[in-house]
């Protein structure tokens, strides 16, 4: 669509976010009496028990302002990862805690890292604010923590991290990020988004908390993905005082809804939850390889709860097809990865219906 002339000149650079195709949508538009979505990476058993009951719960307030300083989740939050209240901001989503960083510490010109591709909203954000961008390419579809590091000049004020990274489900080790911060200058702000952090398992996936005392870290989690709650909006970040305390003064007042902040404290204490989303992808993702590897597609290993795999030059057709039989899968046009599609990992009847459907549109 044609930008009106009334818009800020920047707006013109900035390149607009293609969400994952909603189930209803692709009903309605294909005629369809069930579609299958495996493109977004939400949790397939749903939100917890637990957090629904206090969404139900919270009904009766509803009337009234949410807390505008989220206390009780903040709490929670903060007695379950031993990290004191004023370093935790909750956000929107943790969407929003990307936009409120920036909003907090880029003037116009200032520079952002991140890596090339990864995560859309850090370059759409930076773009928004007026940030000078230098994406640095994966090697390998992992993030190249050297060149990054490298690139690092005066002008930088923070480097985006996804770890997990998205769309390629691979991540930083311990090891690889201890380099990274030996020596950086504390001007620089170090964004490591850890969307999927709960579901990575392995041992030397870094546990990042140890940062908030030696460097101006921000990292941040969310509700979205392991604990199934991303149609309510709601994630936080973790940071020194002094960061947490700017991202506070350019946010909303109300920018967590009353029922985004019960739904996640509760799913917060379901820990019964959290290990059957563990379990789920401990055995469907070896199904997901395994169904890839013989169909002779090359999968890359993931920590989060989706799977990057090569289809070559018909990957885009491949996506229409599957789209057609009703299983929404991320085309990775966007990401500048057109031979590639993206599958989050779904129930087991989902999977084994989408790896007959991808085996048929490959025929
Ligand atoms: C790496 C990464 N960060 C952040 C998000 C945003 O999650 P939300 O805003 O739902 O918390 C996503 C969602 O896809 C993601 O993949």
């Amino acid at each position: 669509m044609m930008l009106t002339k009334l818009a800020r000149k920047i707006l013109k650079s900035v390149t607009p976010y293609t969400p994952g195709k909603p189930i209803e949508e692709v009903k309605r538009e294909l005629r369809l009496r069930r579609a299958i979505k495996l493109a977004s990476n939400e949790n397939p058993l749903g939100a917890s028990p637990k957090a629904l009951a206090a969404i139900r719960e919270a009904l009766p307030g509803l009337h009234r302002y949410p807390d505008s300083h989220a206390f009780y989740l903040t709490r929670a939050l903060s007695r379950k990862l031993k990290v004191a209240s004023d370093q935790i901001i909750v956000g929107n989503g943790s969407d929003e805690l990307i936009t409120l960083a920036l909003r907090a510490f880029v003037d116009p010109g200032q520079e952002v890292i991140t890596a090339k591709p990864t995560f859309l909203i850090y370059r759409i954000a930076a773009q928004i604010a007026a940030a000078r961008l230098r994406e640095i390419p994966l090697k390998n579809l992992r993030y190249d923590l050297v060149r990054m590091r490298q690139a690092v000049g005066p002008r930088t004020k923070i480097v985006f991290i996804a770890n997990p990274d998205n769309p390629t489900g691979t991540y930083v080790t311990k090891t690889e990020l201890a380099r990274f911060f030996a020596g950086l200058p504390k001007r620089v702000i170090v964004f490591l988004d850890e969307a999927y952090a709960e579901l990575a398992d392995a041992k030397d996936y870094p546990d990042t908390r140890r940062y908030l005392k030696t460097h101006p870290v921000i990292i941040t989690r969310t509700f979205s993905k392991a604990y199934g709650l991303s149609g309510i909006r709601v994630g936080y970040g973790l940071g020194p005082r002094e960061l947490i305390q700017a991202m506070h003064r350019v946010r909303e007042p109300f920018n967590v809804n009353a029922l985004a902040q019960a739904a996640a404290r509760a799913a917060l204490s379901d820990s019964a939850h959290l290990a059957a989303t563990r379990r789920l992808l401990r055995r469907e993702k070896p199904f997901l390889y395994r169904g890839l590897a013989k169909l002779g597609l090359k999968a890359v290993p993931s920590a989060a709860n989706f799977i990057l795999f090569r289809v070559g030059p018909r990957a885009g057709q491949v996506a229409r097809g599957l789209l057609r039989r009703g299983i929404i899968v991320r085309d990775l046009r966007a990401w500048n990865l057109p031979n590639h599609l993206r599958v989050t990992v779904g129930l087991p009847s989902e999977n084994r219906a989408f790896m007959k459907a991808l085996k048929e549109e490959l025929k």
